[in-house]
């Protein structure tokens, strides 16, 4: 079980110090949410971001794009020393093919699928990922609660593909981390949660708890 928590929810003017705290934690990976303004409202930040929080730690970091044009840019977050990049299965007509440029590039590739798209739309891909990351909410915005169906699309990835890493985004705290694992998630993006109380340290240590110190 693995831990990739977000900087989104956390001041844009310490996300540095942020990534130190969260490498320090030992969490597996660092999650980069990616916003064009096209895809979903807001616009986030891009590559020399990313490049910057990459050189600060040794921890891997992972760009989950949430873009429109993903085969524009997913080479210049390569670049920046992102070890995986995500992007949207809804935001390019050939997710086969971007999946092995991706590859190409040099990182591991993940499909992000959102809460109103058909669960089969990754069923072809699976073989050839690294990662599926089921959107366990509609993305844009951290701190929304998580839409429970969604629990269900995780345990029909896991019973199509009993080994692919299935990544779980969305209103992750305690009290949904556990049914999320249980449901066949591998991986837990949490936000929110991070700066909701105390040290980005605390909240993780809680996390780890409530999972049975799985994380
Ligand atoms: C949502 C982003 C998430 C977000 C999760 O659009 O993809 O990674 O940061 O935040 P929380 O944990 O607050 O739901
Ligand atoms: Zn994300």
């Amino acid at each position: 079980m693995k831990l990739a928590p977000s900087i989104l929810s956390c001041d844009p003017l310490d996300w540095r110090e942020a990534v130190v705290q969260m490498s320090e934690a030992g969490v597996d990976w660092i999650h980069l949410d990616v916003m064009d303004g096209q895809f979903v409202p807001p616009i986030t930040f891009g590559d020399a971001v990313a490049a910057a929080l990459c050189r600060s730690v040794k921890t891997p970091l992972e760009a989950h794009l949430m873009t429109l044009t993903p085969e524009r840019h997913f080479e210049a977050f390569v670049r920046a020393g992102c070890r995986r990049v995500i992007f949207q299965v809804e935001s390019t007509a050939h997710s086969h093919r971007l999946v092995q440029e991706i590859q190409r590039a040099g990182a591991e590739a993940g499909v992000a699928i959102n809460p109103g798209t058909p669960v089969e739309a990754v069923r072809p891909l699976l073989q050839d990922i690294d990662l599926v990351l089921v959107m366990t909410v509609n993305p844009g915005w951290g701190g929304q609660e998580m839409i429970r169906s969604c629990l269900e699309k995780v345990r029909e990835v896991r019973k199509w593909s009993p080994g692919v890493e299935i990544e779980v985004d969305g209103g992750v705290d305690p009290l949904t981390a556990p049914r999320l694992l249980e449901a066949g998630a591998t991986t837990l993006v949490t936000g929110s949660f991070l700066v909701s109380s105390g040290t980005i340290a605390e909240r993780i240590a809680e996390l780890r708890e409530a999972c049975g110190s799985k994380l």
